[in-house]
Parts: structure tokens; C-alpha cells; sequence
């Protein structure tokens, strides 16, 4: 049995390497005027649509002109919807009447990180770890009416992007910082000032688990950005492309990245991206369809070298198990315990097992990367137990694994399929013609079996 090696070796990356790199990328010819209009962090000057949303945050926003703003927003959908384009348009356009500041939260793991983060964009000093959250929200309370002192406003707009990140955190209490964050809230209130938290994320707050306290003192004002259908998509995309290239991009073109973009919910991120990475595929000449193909099959490639590679080495080993189960059966889902067994067959000898129960918590894991999804299923008198299904083609993550060990499982595949195709053979032949062929073909399929060990 072939095992998934512990280490792979890369060839030297020399100087000399790098200079003819380099050559290579400058022989390139480019069809880009402007590649920063394709840029997903790129916020545009103008935004279409998403007329309801805005007017939406604008009254949350704008009811402290009536004396009373709502403390948290709760501004939600799927990824590529708009949420962090429409909130920041609409935050800058509001600087007559409100001090704002933006935060992407999804680069902290921990709720005291998120503190502090917040805290360093609002221009403060980052506290060391042993400072405690409350000295951070202290902190956090003081840039912020600083800041409305200084511009003689009262209303301080706070932007949480991704701020689920704080529910990764299992020893942290999110429900706690979010009750530090309503409390800084009513004391600014009592001075007559305002501070409404923006809170960005895939699924609305209250989704989330929270303690009463901080639910019943939330409200529920709440912004739902609708997924794009495919023609809000290909509006999108044809603005950007307008600016972006410096070549005319066929509607058939844009309309096949729009219609990619839309199968499982209209991403206009996804959309952007592979208008980007099939102009940077077609060599400075026309984009084609092939194109838009060949750069959705790459960013699926990326996407999983990135996660398999930012991987430990137990959970490659699962995800090689899950993709090896697949390939064998033929059939998609894969049990926890066959994959447990898959596992340890796979395992290299030099590394020690993982216990049953970490493997379970590692695939959970695995399928908040997005690689897997599971199902659960009953077992009868058993109970229920979990299945789990690779979102991508086994051979496309099989050897993004390791090459060398995913070539070893498909030849397997072969011989087994070989030997099995011959003793069906071998029983319907045998059917029909019980004398002639029978001791021939089963001399056959033993001399088979025994040189491929099945
Ligand atoms: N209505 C729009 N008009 C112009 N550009 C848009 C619009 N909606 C989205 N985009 C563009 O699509 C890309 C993705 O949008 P955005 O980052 O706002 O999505 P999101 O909903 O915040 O996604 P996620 O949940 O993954 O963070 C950005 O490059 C953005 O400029
Ligand atoms: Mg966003």
C-alpha cells in the first residue's frame, strides 16, 4: 500500500532562475489597460444597482437627525453579493455627517485579536497580550470620541467586516465582546453621542449564538443582500471589463463568465476574477470561452493547493483517504469510520496515528475549508454517523496531495478493475459454454490475482 509521503523536496530556485522568470513574464503581451477595475479589493466608483440595500443602511444610519440610532446593523448574504462594496460606497458618502472607520476582522483568530485590531484602525497602539479586553474597549472608546470631538460630530459609524470571525474564537467570548461593544454604546449615548456598529458577514447576527442579554438589547435591524441573478452579474463584469481592458471583450464571453459565476448563487467576485485570470491566460491576444474554462479549472487549482498545502500533515492524509475512497468505490460519500480506516492505511510509517476522536474534529475541520461537505446519516440501531463528499473531482485534489502517491491509487484502480472484468468474463462464458473455456480463463484470472496481490 502506498502511503502519502511526509515531505516532498523542491528543486532549487537559483538567481539565475528568477532572471529568466522574469524574461519570460516580460515577453508576455498583456490586453490590460487598467488591471486594478478587475482587483476584488478595487472599490468602484460607482455601484449598480443595490438601490434597496442602500436606502436601507441610510435610514438605520441617518435616524440620529430623530435622536436615536440603532447600536448594531446586521448586514448579511452570500460572498460576492456586495455587502463590503455597498457598505464602504455608502460609509464614504456620509462624511458630512458621520466619522467612520472600516475593519476586516477575518485576519483575527481570537476575539482579544479583533479588540486590538480594531483598535490599531482607529489609530491606537496595539496593547500586549496580557493588557486585557477591557483596557482595549477603553481604548477603543477613547479614538473614538476623540474623533467626534475633533470634527464636531456626533455619530461614529463602525464597520465590523467579517466579523463572524470572533464565533471562530471557542475560547474567547464572543457574546461578551459583543455585550462590551453595546455597553460603550448606551455610556457614549448618555453623553449625547452615537455609535452604530455595521457588522458584515455571510449570515445575520442573530444567527449566531448569543447570550440573551446581548440579543435583547441588539434589536433586529437587519439588511439582507439577495444573491445577483446572472444579468446583475453580467452588468457587473461589463462595466469592469470596460475599464479594465484595453481590448473589446465579446458579450458571448462576458456572458459565459456571468453565466460560471451564477450556477451555484450570483458572485461577482467570482466573475471578476476569472475575467481577470483568462486575460492574463490568452497571451495579449483575443479572450475566448476556452479562456474563461481554462481560468476557472486554475482558480479551482489554487484554491485547493492553498488549503492543502497550508494543511497539517494528518489532514492532507485525510483528504487523501477521502479522495482514494472515492476513486475505489466509485461512489462519492465516504464514511467517518472508512475514511478512519483509509487513513491509517495511508499514514506514512514514520508518523504516529491520530486517536479516532481528532480525526472527527480535524474533518469538521476540513469541510469548513470548503474542500468537503458532509451529510448525517441514520444507521439504524447504530444511531446516526456522518458522511463526507470531496465539492471537487477527486482527480483534481488527488494529486495536488501528492502526485506520486495519486498515480499509485489510479494504476491500482486499473489493475483491480482489470481483474474484476475478467472474472465477470469468466462466469458468463463459463455459463454458456460449461466444458471449452472454463479451466483456461480461470487459470487466467488466478495467474492475474496473484501478480496484483488482490
Ligand atoms: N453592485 C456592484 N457594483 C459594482 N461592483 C460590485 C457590485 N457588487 C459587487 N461588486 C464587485 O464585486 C466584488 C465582490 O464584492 P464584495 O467584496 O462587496 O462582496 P461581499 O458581499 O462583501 O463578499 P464576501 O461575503 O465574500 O466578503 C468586488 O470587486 C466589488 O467591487
Ligand atoms: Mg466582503
Amino acid at each position: 500500500m502506498s502511503t502519502v509521503p511526509s515531505s516532498s523536496h523542491d528543486a532549487e530556485l537559483t538567481q539565475e532562475k528568477i532572471r529568466a522568470i522574469r524574461r519570460k513574464i516580460e515577453r508576455r503581451n498583456s490586453v490590460f489597460s487598467d488591471k486594478r477595475f478587475l482587483d476584488s479589493l478595487f472599490l468602484p466608483s460607482s455601484v449598480i444597482g443595490r438601490e434597496k440595500q442602500t436606502e436601507s443602511i441610510l435610514e438605520f444610519v441617518m435616524s440620529v437627525r430623530d435622536g436615536l440610532v440603532v447600536p448594531f446593523v446586521s448586514v448579511y448574504g452570500r460572498s460576492g453579493s456586495g455587502k463590503s462594496t455597498v457598505v464602504k460606497f455608502v460609509c464614504q458618502n456620509l462624511s458630512d455627517l458621520a466619522e467612520y472607520t472600516f475593519v476586516n476582522l477575518r485576519k483575527s483568530r481570537t476575539v482579544f485579536g479583533c479588540a486590538s485590531l480594531i483598535l490599531s484602525e482607529l489609530g491606537g497602539e496595539t496593547p500586549h497580550q496580557g493588557a486585557g479586553i477591557n483596557r482595549v474597549i477603553e481604548g477603543i472608546e477613547k479614538k473614538i470620541t476623540t474623533a467626534l470631538d475633533l470634527s464636531k460630530k456626533n455619530l461614529f459609524v463602525l464597520v465590523l467586516d467579517e466579523y463572524d470571525a470572533i464565533f471562530s474564537d471557542s475560547r474567547g467570548k464572543p457574546s461578551d465582546f459583543v455585550y462590551k461593544l453595546l455597553t460603550l454604546e448606551e455610556e457614549m449615548r448618555e453623553r449625547g453621542l452615537f455609535l452604530c456598529v455595521i457588522g458584515i458577514s455571510n449570515n445575520a447576527l442573530s444567527q449566531y449564538e448569543l447570550d440573551d442579554r446581548v440579543k435583547s438589547r441588539m434589536g433586529s435591524s437587519e439588511v439582507f443582500f439577495e444573491p445577483y441573478s446572472k444579468d446583475d452579474v453580467l452588468g457587473i463584469i461589463s462595466d469592469r471589463a470596460k475599464k479594465a481592458f484595453a481590448v473589446k471583450i465579446e458579450k458571448e464571453v462576458l456572458e459565459y463568465c456571468a453565466t460560471l459565476s451564477s450556477d451555484d448563487h450570483g458572485d461577482a467576485r467570482r466573475a471578476l476574477d476569472l475575467l481577470r485570470v483568462a486575460g492574463e491566460m490568452c497571451d495579449g491576444k483575443k479572450i475566448t470561452v476556452q479562456n474563461i474554462d481554462s481560468a476557472q479549472q486554475k482558480i479551482t487549482k489554487d484554491r485547493i493547493s492553498i488549503i492543502v498545502s497550508s494543511s497539517s500533515y494528518h489532514s492532507r492524509v485525510l483528504i487523501a483517504a477521502i479522495c482514494s475512497n472515492a476513486l475505489s468505490s466509485g461512489h462519492p460519500w465516504t464514511s467517518t469510520s472508512e475514511i478512519h480506516k483509509k487513513y491509517l492505511k495511508t499514514i506514512s510509517s514514520d508518523k504516529k496515528p491520530l486517536s479516532y476522536r481528532r480525526i472527527v474534529d480535524l474533518l469538521v475541520e476540513i469541510e469548513n475549508s470548503g474542500l468537503v461537505e458532509s451529510r448525517t446519516i441514520s444507521r439504524g440501531r447504530y444511531g446516526y454517523g456522518n458522511e463526507y463528499k470531496l465539492r471537487t473531482s477527486p482527480d483534481l485534489i488527488g494529486p495536488i496531495v501528492s502526485e506520486e502517491w495519486w498515480n499509485s491509487q489510479v494504476d491500482l484502480k486499473v489493475r483491480r478493475d482489470a481483474v474484476e472484468d475478467l472474472k465477470k468474463q469468466i462466469e458468463t462464458r463459463s455459463k454458456n459454454n460449461p466444458f471449452r473455456s472454463v479451466y483456461k480463463n480461470m487459470m487466467k484470472a488466478d495467474a492475474l490475482m496473484k501478480k496484483y496481490g488482490k
